[in-house]
């Protein structure tokens, strides 16, 4: 498979599974956090698909398209580890986390923090789409929607 085709695949699901946790959260108040805002591109999409919805976007540094920034205080610059650890306890509905970096040692480490953190975000039934498979007890693992392969995203419900 060409890169181009590959590519095409990844941001396919990717957009798939944005469209079905927008859907999975639809009753569900609260806020969205993204976590790695990057280019903002998803963030952007989230924002299209659930407008009226706060959305705190999370990165190290700020390299989004001038047109995908979100407000400033929706924005939070520094390591995700510590900075969204700071919102525990917020109640989001929903929290997108596309942080992995496919280099294995960088993500193992991340594995470690990342599901307690978004386990600590959520409000019970939130729901939770990462990019790195999370193991917690609070995280109840849900179904890709159809089409996505499996171990191209992971989502999970925050149980009670
Ligand atoms: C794949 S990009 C996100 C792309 C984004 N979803 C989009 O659609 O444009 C990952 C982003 O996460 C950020 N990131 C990864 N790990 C991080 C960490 N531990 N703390 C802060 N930012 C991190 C990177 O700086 C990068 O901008």
């Amino acid at each position: 498979m060409s890169r181009l085709d590959s590519f095409i695949r990844r941001v396919s699901a990717q957009r798939d599974v944005l469209d079905h946790v927008c859907s999975l959260i639809a009753g569900l108040p609260g806020p969205v956090l993204e976590l790695g805002l990057g280019n903002g591109r998803t963030f952007d999409h989230l924002r299209e698909r659930l407008p009226g919805r706060r959305i705190v976007a999370f990165d190290r540094a700020l390299g989004a398209h001038k047109s995908s920034i979100p407000p400033e205080e929706d924005l939070v610059l520094g390591e995700i580890r510590e900075t969204a650890a700071r919102f525990a306890g917020i109640g989001a509905a929903l929290v997108h986390a596309d942080i992995e970096t496919n280099y294995a040692e960088v993500d193992a480490e991340t594995m470690l923090w990342l599901p307690s953190l978004a386990a600590d975000l959520l409000q019970p039934g939130g729901i939770v789409a990462s990019g790195l498979p999370l193991q917690h007890s609070a995280l109840r693992h849900l179904d890709l929607p159809p089409g996505v392969p499996a171990g191209r995203y992971f989502l999970y419900r925050r149980l009670a």
